[in-house]
């Protein structure tokens, strides 16, 4: 079991949309929180040396069979412990009190009506404050020991506290923006009752990721690909920070990648951090195996094979590797959760690498897994990368590949790859790059007829779209101030060959993708 070298909340995950959360409004308070699965035994929390332990909420209902319940045991190591909806709720029955299912489900804002001032959670917090509910059951008789410090008009007890031993409880969601003083109350918890100190930074995250890794690696090679994304580029150089030149990584040039990008990784890792980098220049392969080809699932299946055998022979050449690297997030690591849950499962869909090939078994190596996009970010400048490599918007694996609808011709990827560095150039220039999640060009198979000089042209079209989203689940239409998208239009009319029509996409999504294909 893992111990921490400094000072932190575990976060025991009941299985919670948010527990990602929890954990990283404590590491915003400069204290290092970790995610554990609720089975995780008391005796290994206690070898864990932490300082709190915090319950999050979970979709299962305490008095439902088979309910998720932490060890008991967890109630006697003296460990504060903080409940949060569910959390609350497994926390009281266990400790002797009732959890009843009202008539209706409580959903969205709520107002604390009253405070008792002697609480050590909520000081500093005023009665009105504004909580997010989201349960169907809740608290309907106190454990003994606890008493309520907090309610709301529509549940009794809203926040419960057993100052002796120190357990904690609120039914609302303290992590989500929604409640107004949410951080407060964490803080409360974490700062004043744990008395965690607020010492850790990315600073720290480095150097206990590179001692994990050292510990994990020992002398084997690590193979890790790049993808030109954030997240691989900061798992390679922070794994190389760890060891070295037994980290190899490959860059697939596969011919689909924006204009300069081959060049720019090969810079970066290679010249820069003096990374062993495996180029395999594949442009003719992915070509030639699109020829032909227009229909958009064939299209990633036949690039996603190419990816495969190309990364899988450049991996072969690299000598005898025991790991494979992937920059993996928390997200990821939620969303590729599968029952049967084997290393291949996780591999990120995005390297379009599919299950390994049995002569290449390779132990995973996911430094990022416990990190959100914004913290890797944050840690990637604390590593040195380039700002603009730091922070820029998501690009498909594919590549241009997705973004040529209809046949995939090198002659067509360059036009592309120039529309697309005058549009990114042009928001850069007008300082809009950061508003905007995702800003990207295709080239429709459509021809139409345009003049320009004194000579009538007949060239394709392209269409620009850039998106506001969260998290690319859903997306609107970015509202350009119109001189930028008609600096951005005159531009690729004058500098790009093969095309004379610019049009602007303002479909949300749904009903459109992100992407067109
Ligand atoms: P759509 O087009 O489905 O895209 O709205 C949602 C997000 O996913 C990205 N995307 C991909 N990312 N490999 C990736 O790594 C892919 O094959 C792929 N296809 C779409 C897209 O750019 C957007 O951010």
């Amino acid at each position: 079991m893992q111990q921490f070298s400094h000072d932190t909340i575990v976060v025991l995950d009941f299985g919670a949309q948010y527990s990602q959360l929890i954990a990283r409004r404590v590491r915003e308070m400069h204290v290092y929180s970790q995610i554990v699965p609720y089975t995780t035994s008391a005796e290994d929390l206690r070898k864990m040396q932490i300082k709190g332990i915090i319950f999050s909420g979970g979709p299962s209902s305490v008095s439902g069979s088979g309910s998720p319940r932490p060890d008991e045991a967890i109630y006697s190591l003296g460990i504060p412990i903080l409940g949060i909806c569910y959390g609350l709720q497994v926390m009281s029955v266990q400790n002797g009190g009732c959890v009843q299912r009202p008539d209706k489900r409580e959903y969205g804002i709520a107002e604390l009506e009253t405070v008792d001032s002697t609480s050590a959670l909520l000081q500093g917090i005023s009665a009105g404050s504004k909580l997010w509910m989201s349960h169907g059951d809740s608290v309907s008789s106190v454990a003994e020991g606890f008493r309520q410090t907090g309610r709301t008009k529509n549940c009794e007890f809203t926040v419960l506290e057993n100052d002796e031993k120190q357990f904690y409880g609120v039914q609302f969601h303290p992590e989500v923006v929604h409640t107004s003083e949410g951080t407060h109350l964490l803080s409360n918890f974490v700062l004043k009752i744990c008395k965690a100190a607020p010492d850790w930074d990315m600073g720290s995250f480095v150097s206990t990721a590179i001692e994990d890794i050292r510990k994990k690696v020992g002398d084997k090679q690590v193979l890790c690909g790049l993808s030109g994304g954030v997240d691989s580029a900061v798992a390679a150089v922070l794994i190389h920070q760890a060891i070295g030149d037994q980290l190899v990584c490959v860059f697939v040039n596969n011919g689909m990648l924006r204009k300069g990008e081959a060049e720019r990784v090969q810079k970066v890792f290679r010249d820069s951090y003096k990374i062993r980098l495996q180029y395999a220049d594949a442009q003719d392969a992915f070509l030639s195996a699109l020829a032909g080809i227009t229909e958009p699932e064939a299209k990633r299946k036949i690039i996603g094979k190419v990816f495969v055998d190309t990364f899988y022979e450049a991996a072969r050449s690299a000598g005898e590797i025991s790991f494979l690297a992937q920059g993996t997030l928390y997200p990821d690591v939620i969303e590729s959760k599968s029952p049967s849950g084997g290393p291949s499962a996780t591999i990120k869909s995005h390297h379009n690498v599919g299950g390994l090939p049995e002569d290449l078994k390779w132990d995973l190596l996911e430094p990022l897994r416990e990190l959100f996009k914004d913290e890797v970010r944050e840690l990637g400048r604390e590593l040195g990368l380039p700002e603009d490599m730091v922070n820029r918007h998501p690009f498909p694996g594919p590549g241009l590949g997705v973004r040529c609808v209809g046949e995939v011709t090198k002659k067509r990827l360059d036009t592309l790859r120039d529309i697309d560095a005058i549009f990114i150039e042009e928001i850069r220039s007008a300082g809009l790059y950061d508003e905007i999640w995702q800003a990207l060009a295709c080239l429709l198979p459509v021809k139409s007829v345009g003049v320009q000089g004194d000579e009538r042209t007949y060239e394709e079209v392209c269409s620009l779209r850039a998106v506001t989203s969260e998290d690319a689940m859903t997306a609107d239409w970015y509202r350009f101030p119109p001189e930028v998208l008609e600096r951005a239009a005159n531009r690729i009319c004058n500098e790009v060959s093969g095309v004379n029509r610019v049009l602007y996409d303002i479909t949300s999504k749904p009903p459109g993708t992100i992407e067109w294909e």
